[in-house]
């Protein structure tokens, strides 16, 4: 489609969606994203005043200094577009990386390029391969959609088996590695990654989500995309950076690849105030060092209170780890709530976990105090008698089916 007049020149995000539009993509528009917060709290809407709310990944840090001044300091210009803002936070990006700028676009979080890029390169032909226990958003669309969904158990050391993920599902249209991994906070090395590039069918994708990435060492597959690979990556402003609610995310990739994920909802030009946030606090070079620090710390202080305490837990590189509560969770989840305490979601597979995230010190404090009056009996929700071992293995098979239990 040729421009209006040659000499008119659309800024680089509008361009590109206003040209991309196509019927194909219409269809899948009308699908709503799966989010985190809709996974989390689809029982809790309304927080009793001073919940210590744990159950989402969120950051109680919230953005960071620069990132909250660059916001208020936007807010008089909030009638002018200013969409330049957006192609702004793309140069920060690209120049932080060391990539191009075709290879990088910025949504409002993550979420939607995840959805976009599982309906661009899975369908009822190329099935959607994932971990299992294994975040959620990607395998609903590909549901809705009606790609197959393939669920890998992850390995022993709770790592993406990526030799049984090629194996079971030769007709992948996208492999989804989260690393570190939701729920279980725990990472697949840069080689297994690399190898399930390398060994992939034709055609397919390895779809990185790297939205806890900044909470550990662990190198990134950022090379991979630099490398020209037939990898997406996503990365959020929402966890380490705190700013889940201002909505930031980024997707980065071979210029082809993104094409076609933009087929499936165009790129708009982004909120003022979260670009300024996103792009003060990608400059902070203080704030990742910083906040992983504080997030280990506390982390660390949890698990040598649980470890005190007999309890069990899966050790984990991210902002949240899996609680065993030694029974349905169900009722040990409702029981923390009783007491104002609002820790996450079951995963099918692990029935007897709940996943936590780890809060401030303060408010971690108020877990242990919760969860030991939990396991000592204290306070109860309303069940019956604890299920036997037998039992809790049949309830644990007959969830296999990927029903989601908020
Ligand atoms: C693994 C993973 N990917 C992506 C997201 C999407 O986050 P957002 O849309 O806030 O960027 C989340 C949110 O919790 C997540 O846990």
């Amino acid at each position: 489609m040729a421009p209006l007049n040659s000499d008119f020149k659309l800024p680089s995000a509008s361009r590109r969606s206003f040209l991309s539009l196509s019927a194909a993509a219409s269809a899948a528009l009308a699908l709503r994203i799966v989010t985190e917060p809709m996974l989390a709290r689809a029982r809790v809407h309304n927080f009793p005043k001073d919940a210590i709310r744990i159950d989402a990944n969120e950051n109680p840090l919230g953005p960071c200094a620069a990132a909250r001044e660059a916001a208020t300091a936007i807010v008089p210009q909030g009638g002018r577009y200013s969409d330049w803002l957006t192609d702004d936070l793309v140069k920060t990006l690209a120049e932080m990386e060391g990539l191009k700028l075709e290879q990088v676009r910025v949504y409002a979080g993550s979420s939607e390029p995840l959805h976009h890029t599982v309906a661009a390169f899975s369908s009822r032909q190329r099935s959607y391969v994932t971990a299992d226990p294994g975040y959620e958003a990607g395998m609903i669309t590909a549901n809705a959609l009606g790609a197959k969904v393939v669920k890998v158990p992850l390995t022993k050391t709770y790592a993406h088996d990526v030799k049984a993920m090629l194996t079971a599902a030769p007709d992948a249209g996208v492999f989804y590695v989260c690393s570190p991994n939701n729920p279980t906070g725990t990472l697949t090395s840069h080689s297994d990654i690399e190898y399930l590039v390398e060994n992939k069918p034709k055609g397919s994708v390895v779809l990185v989500d790297e939205a806890y990435i900044h909470f550990c060492d662990a190198p990134s597959v950022m090379d991979l995309v630099r490398a020209g690979k037939d990898v997406i990556l996503l990365r959020t402003f929402s966890k380490i950076y705190g700013m889940a609610g201002l909505r930031c995310g980024a997707v980065f990739g071979r210029p082809d690849l993104l094409e076609k994920i933009e087929n499936y909802g165009g790129w708009n030009f982004m909120p003022i105030t979260a670009m300024v946030a996103a792009s003060a606090s990608s400059k902070d070079a203080q704030l990742v060092p910083e906040r992983r620090r504080i997030n280990a710390t506390v982390r660390g202080e949890v698990f040598a209170w649980l470890d005190r305490n007999g309890y069990s837990y899966i050790p984990s590189e991210a902002n949240f780890f899996m609680l065993d509560t030694k029974r349905p969770a169900k009722p040990a989840i409702d029981a923390m709530a009783k007491q104002n305490v609002f820790i996450g979601r079951i995963w099918p597979v692990m029935p007897t976990y709940s996943r936590v995230t780890i809060g401030t010190a303060p408010e971690m404090d108020q877990f242990q105090a919760a969860f030991q009056k939990v396991m000592t009996g204290a306070v109860t929700a309303s069940v019956g008698a604890m299920p036997s071992a037998g039992e809790l293995g049949k309830r644990k098979r007959s969830l296999e089916g990927g029903v989601i239990r908020a």
